[in-house]
């Protein structure tokens, strides 16, 4: 991958403080709960007054903020230390659809600086956030600290080039040998017995590269086959990036169509289980609680993991 430096604007306007010394600034994501929520929007009764006037909810008083500390520009090998729009889109998702994830154990690959496990955290049983290399999973897991998030939420080494290792019991291991640093984010049985338990898997921003798009969707199918829920639940949010290539001389979105084109494709489990993606998008119109700019090309999407 490129030396070329990337920056995301989510920052901005978050009241980012640089520390002397260190390469993070510290950013606060301030956002009001909603006073309800509504698991559809079918279920949104809509109320008018005595004149006729419709009954709008108001905003919840209930104040809440988010202290989350990243990295400004990086090479595009590091940008999990920085956060992205989409992990804002799927934040405002959870916040917005809470009976969904309610008692729900839920896996997110490619969390980054975990933010979005920071956001669910009121609303799961048990988060798991996952990513790769010891810089970002420190990064992650200093941020549920300092959010004061570790009671269900934990963070995991999962790199999607190489899952079926990195979700191996290590509890033998761990109790021989001496503790390092990237021991801490292994897998134990405990911890793989509820992973097997999961019902939904989450991930934001992770479609920038072919080849880790299909690292990714590798990921996937084989989570398909340690789940036990029959139809697990995928829910990921990106941003559809616009490049003008001179191969086609028109404006394209290379990898979003890799990864469209990927999806539709059905893919063969270890054990002989037929893994196919039903994939529906999402409407973006629920509610805005973070501040950030919801331009039309950041997406959700619901996908249904079928297994034959
Ligand atoms: C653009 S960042 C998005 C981070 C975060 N989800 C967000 O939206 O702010 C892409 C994420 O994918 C992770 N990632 C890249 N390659 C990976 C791999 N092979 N295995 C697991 N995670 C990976 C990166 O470390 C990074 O956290």
């Amino acid at each position: 991958m490129e030396d070329n430096l990337v920056l995301s604007s989510v920052h901005i306007g978050a009241n980012s403080r640089a520390h002397i010394g260190q390469s993070t600034v510290t950013s606060e994501f301030h956002y009001y709960l909603p006073q309800s929520t509504c698991s559809d929007l079918t279920d949104l009764v809509l109320v008018s007054d005595e004149d006729g006037d419709l009954d709008v909810p108001r905003r919840s008083t209930e104040h809440k903020v988010i202290t989350l500390s990243h990295t400004m520009a990086t090479p595009l090998n590091n940008v999990g230390t920085q956060l992205w729009s989409a992990s804002l889109l799927m934040a405002d998702y959870i916040l917005s659809y809470k009976e969904m994830f309610h008692d729900a154990i839920v896996v997110e690959l490619g969390s980054g600086c975990g933010f979005i496990g920071t956001v669910a955290a009121s609303c799961v049983s048990h988060f798991f956030c996952t990513d790769t290399g010891t810089s970002v999973l420190r990064l992650c897991h200093q941020n549920l600290v300092q959010n004061n998030v570790t009671n269900n939420v934990s963070v995991h080494e999962l790199d999607w080039f190489n899952c079926e290792k990195d979700l191996q019991d290590s509890s033998s291991s761990l109790c021989s040998s001496g503790m390092e640093e990237g021991d801490r984010y292994k897998w134990n049985h405990s911890e793989l017995e509820l992973l097997r338990k999961t019902s939904i898997i989450l991930a934001s921003d992770v479609i920038y590269d072919n080849e880790l798009t299909d690292a990714f969707i590798s990921t996937l199918v084989y989570l398909s086959t340690v789940i036990m829920e029959s139809t697990p639940l995928i829910i990921i949010s990106m941003e559809k990036r616009i490049n003008f290539t001179l191969s086609d001389l028109a404006p394209s979105s290379p990898c979003y169509e890799y990864f469209c084109s990927s999806l539709a494709q059905s893919y063969e489990a270890s054990n002989e289980m037929k893994i196919t993606f039903d994939v529906t998008p999402l409407s973006t119109d629920f509610p805005q609680l973070f501040k950030y700019e919801r331009v039309k090309e950041l997406e959700i999407w619901k996908i249904k993991v079928k297994k034959t």
